[in-house]
């Protein structure tokens, strides 16, 4: 037998026993003229095995160890591990593989090492706590997740990888056709146009942790490929959808932290603009917008008095934190997010003699009259000691910056909890206009069904229709987005139309996705959620790298593998594809 334990399993009730044991040597030290000992490592823990010094093993060989699980004398137990209080006496050590030096120690000091160098030995560093934990949990995540669905009657189906490009947001891999020279396939973006011919298809309910490829620039919450749980829905109302996408978050999350969340509130897209300034609140902090422009309905102060929204946020106790080279910064940021600039006061006790009055300390205090001063303490519940920033502009614009500030300042690192969810809904059908063409631009994509209570105005006041579309939020991240489709295709003509797509050109983009819904299509909807954002705020890690076992870097090119690579020149033959000369 390999081995009769894992490290992890022996504990003092063992005392005794001869076992065998296998896994990797985690540290060596001498002791004494003759013996040695050995930490010995798998994935469930490790324990000290005294050696005679002779064997010629040392970090990282991998090892079977035969010995007796012996108490440890008094004053040696180590309570940090699990098996603190044993050792394996008496032992024999057959060697399994040999190790050259790792690069990196294999324990938590690899974290401050180069990440590209992590990377490039990822076996290695897969071999740490923190990389077991995550992946384990990841693990977990999954498990959670398909027996939620399953429980729900769902169907997993797959659906294919190689598929048409089409243009559903974000850029496209192609895959070059051997059969068709000049011809290419894309990998799915996400399985969206699949999952809605399944509901055509009559399948009820569909779900796939699904793989997904975007050819977009890495941060921190992207890659080039992510796992989404996705989902599609016949019959269904948008409750339907948030209860059935909640089951599976909620179960996972419970899976991971032993804690069953509350049930997760809702908030429209609106009041979270106006709330938070973002639309994806982070709810762990206060610090919220607070509106003010009706109290500078009449103002004298100039950068005021023409703007249609004014807000501000009150950041508790600021006024010492912030001195003036933090504020000039926090000014500049305002402007470079696309505010005309920034109004700060500090609160403080008048000055004048006799008074017990709040003040602004602020070059800008001299422009607001008594009436307005008292106006922003009191809708700012502000008190002595507290700095108020405050931004005039365009609703949006005022919301955004505001918002974007309240998270610079008050935003706690992600692993300090708690879990706040919160489902934001009633999307805008359209955000923005589209400089080329001058027509409005999806908010989410074309096949997202109009709120129905704003049917009518699609056409007069389009910028105003919200959609039956909504996210999922944690702790300020967008784990997820979904929609009601449209499935009747006069509306979905409609909608084209607004978008400047006429008939023609739908076709020739989106046929075989419209043709379907000819055929009778069932009323449906969906969800998608991001399984490497959840496990990574569920694991406490800000970067989902440190939650996939083979990311990409943020350049996009593999230290370990080296890809991407050049190919033969007979495969490029093969495929018709001649590569130009890069210029210098
Ligand atoms: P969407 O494009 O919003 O919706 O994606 C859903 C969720 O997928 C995750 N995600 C990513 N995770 C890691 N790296 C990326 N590059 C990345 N891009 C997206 C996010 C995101 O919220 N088909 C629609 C869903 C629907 O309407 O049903 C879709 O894909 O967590
Ligand atoms: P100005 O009148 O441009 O010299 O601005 C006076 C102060 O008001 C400066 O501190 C600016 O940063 C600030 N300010 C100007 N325009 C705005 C605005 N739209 N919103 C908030 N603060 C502004």
């Amino acid at each position: 037998m390999m081995r009769t334990h894992t490290y992890g399993e022996l504990s003092a009730a063992n005392i005794g026993q001869q076992v065998r044991l296998a896994g990797w040597v985690n540290r060596r030290r001498e002791h004494g003229e003759h013996l040695a000992f050995l930490d010995i490592r798998d994935h469930t823990g490790l324990t000290q095995c005294v050696v005679d010094n002779s064997v010629d093993v040392r970090a990282e060989f991998v090892v079977a160890v035969t010995g007796t699980v012996t108490a440890r004398v008094e004053g040696t137990v180590n309570t940090d591990i699990s098996t603190g209080e044993i050792e394996l006496q008496d032992c024999t050590i057959e060697i399994l593989s040999a190790a050259e030096p790792p690069p990196f120690p294999i324990d938590e000091r690899a974290d401050k090492v180069d990440e590209m160098v992590r990377l490039k030995y990822r076996y290695l560093d897969l071999r740490r706590e923190r990389m077991q934990r995550n992946l384990r949990i990841r693990s977990k995540v999954n498990a959670a997740i398909r027996a939620a669905m399953a429980g729900q009657d769902f169907v997993e189906v797959e659906t294919p990888m190689l598929m048409p490009s089409t243009p559903e947001g974000a850029r496209e891999f192609l895959v070059p056709s051997r059969q068709k020279p000049g011809s290419f396939y894309a990998l799915p973006q996400s399985p969206q146009l699949f999952k809605q011919l399944l509901m055509v298809g009559g399948l009820d309910r569909y779900y796939q942790i699904a793989r997904c490829l975007r050819d977009e620039d890495l941060r921190a919450d992207r890659q080039y490929e992510f796992m989404q749980l996705d989902m599609e829905m016949s019959f269904v109302e948008v409750d339907d959808v948030l209860s059935a996408a909640e089951v599976g978050v909620l179960d996972a999350a419970e899976a991971v932290t032993g804690v069953r969340p509350n049930e997760v509130p809702r908030i429209t897209w609106h009041d979270a603009m106006e709330r938070f300034g973002t639309d994806k609140p982070d709810l762990r902090f206060g610090m919220e917008l607070i509106e003010l422009t009706g109290v500078f309905a009449n103002t004298g102060f100039k950068a005021f008095s023409s703007a249609n929204s004014i807000k501000g946020i009150k950041v508790d106790g600021g006024a010492l934190r912030y001195g003036r080279n933090k504020l000039d910064g926090l000014t500049d940021e305002a402007k470079s997010m696309g505010a005309k600039g920034l109004v700060w006061l500090k609160v403080v006790t008048s000055e004048e003699e006799n008074s017990q009055k709040l003040a602004f300390q602020s070059p800008v205090a001299k422009f607001l009259s008594e009436d307005e001063t008292a106006a922003i303490i009191s809708a700012m519940q502000a008190s002595e000691g507290d700095l108020i920033l405050i931004v005039a502009d365009e609703w949006t614009t005022t919301c955004e910056v505001l918002g974007e500030l309240r998270n610079r300042i008050g935003r706690p690192p992600v692993h300090d909890g708690p879990y706040h969810y919160l489902w934001v809904v009633d999307f805008p059908l359209f955000v923005g206009v589209d400089p080329a063409t001058g027509r409005p631009r999806p908010g989410h994509h074309a096949f997202c069904h109009p709120h129905p209570e704003d049917l009518d105005k699609l056409e007069s006041d389009p910028m105003s229709v919200r959609a039956w579309a909504y996210d999922l939020v944690l702790n300020g991240w967008e784990l997820g987005s979904g929609s009601i489709r449209i499935h009747d295709p006069v509306l979905q003509r409609r909608v084209f139309s607004l978008l400047g797509i006429d008939d023609e050109e739908a076709d020739r983009r989106f046929g075989f996705f419209l043709e379907p819904f000819k055929f009778g299509a069932p009323p449906h909807g969906g969800f998608a959620y991001g399984i490497d954002r959840l496990t990574a705020i569920l694991a406490g890690e800000s970067n989902i790298r440190e939650i996939i076992a083979f990311p990409k870097p943020s350049s996009g090119i593999d230290p370990m593998t080296s890809s991407p690579s050049e190919v033969e020149a007979s495969q490029l033959d093969e495929l018709g594809i001649r590569v130009l000369p890069q210029a210098e």
